[in-house]
């Protein structure tokens, strides 16, 4: 992509009203995610990177690139993934794992069948903290029920810098501090280089992390398993009621019967004709057709 001579100060350029609109409806239009105006100081000191990356002077020159060049196109994944907010962490709403230990995971072992895989679907995973506590409880599990020979999770995410993030799954050691030391041991490789305090999830769970980039706001999700288990955490809450609604929709269809639905914590199911049953905080059960 050609590169554009730039010598502004990038700290007076600002976004006029009638820009921020043209950003904020396609923003939301293509991945649902909702900018009112109080968003406008955000998406403008956000999108700076971008201007600088690509040496606009200005955004009206930056928005005329994007939506009338031949070019524009390959720019729209960087403008989603500056707009996207990943943040993240280990065992976030730790309730959800517990839920899922002591019973989700024990009223799904009849269900699991006959090769013994349980599928999990992280459909908006970030930098992959969210999967890979999700393998570390599936491994714990499974080493006491050996009727499950094998486990993996699918992590989706429009973002593609989280989706790398994630398969490189290199962390801070400041970002695992709160999990138990016996589990750190055994699920993470301390850094070499001690002075760098990193850790990397160690390669048999990152075997078990299969990763793809998606967009929730699709028509029809390219994915062809049903799961036991579906996260869709803490993103909901960037979108309309009515988008909220229809994701679900879509996202029970790639659901087992009897299978949950796990949301973030701020989050519900508003459409009571949905073949949904709450049963625990932001929980649902999938009930038969
Ligand atoms: C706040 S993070 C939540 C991460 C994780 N689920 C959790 O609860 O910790 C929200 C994630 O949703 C992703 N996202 C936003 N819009 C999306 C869309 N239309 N399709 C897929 N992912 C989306 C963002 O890129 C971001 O990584």
């Amino acid at each position: 992509m050609k590169k554009h001579i730039c010598n502004v100060d990038f700290f007076k350029e600002t976004l006029s009203e009638k820009d921020f609109k043209i950003l904020s409806s396609f923003i939301e239009k293509e991945c649902g995610i909702q900018m009112p105006p109080s968003k406008k100081i955000l998406l403008e000191s956000r999108l700076r990177k971008r201007l600088r990356a690509l040496g606009f002077n200005n955004f009206k020159d930056y928005i005329n690139f994007v939506f009338n060049s031949n070019d524009g196109r390959y720019e729209i994944v960087n403008l989603i993934d500056v707009v996207t907010t990943n943040k993240t962490e280990f065992f976030r709403e730790k309730a959800h794992f517990d839920f899922l230990l002591k019973e989700g995971l024990p009223n799904l072992l009849p269900l699991i069948e006959d090769k013994g895989i349980i599928k999990v679907w992280s459909a908006a995973c970030s930098s992959g903290e969210e999967p890979y506590s999700i393998l570390i409880t599936l491994s714990e599990f499974a080493e006491v029920n050996k009727e499950i020979r094998d486990f993996y999770v699918l992590g989706t995410d429009i973002c593609t810098r989280m989706l790398e993030k994630a398969r490189e799954a290199i962390y801070p050691m400041s970002s695992v501090e709160n999990i138990p030391f016996e589990i750190l041991k055994k699920y993470f490789l301390k850094s070499k280089d001690k002075s760098l305090g990193l850790v990397k999830v160690i390669r048999e769970l990152r075997e078990k992390l299969h990763l793809k980039r998606l967009n929730l706001m699709d028509e029809v999700y390219d994915i062809k398993d049903s799961f036991h288990i579906v996260f869709c955490r803490n993103v909901l809450i960037y979108f309309s009621k009515e988008n909220q609604i229809k994701i679900i929709k879509k996202l029970i269809r790639h659901l087992i019967t009897k299978g949950y639905l796990i949301l973030g914590h701020s989050e519900t199911v508003l459409d009571s004709s949905l073949a949904l049953k709450r049963v625990g905080p932001s929980i649902f059960l999938k009930l038969g057709d």
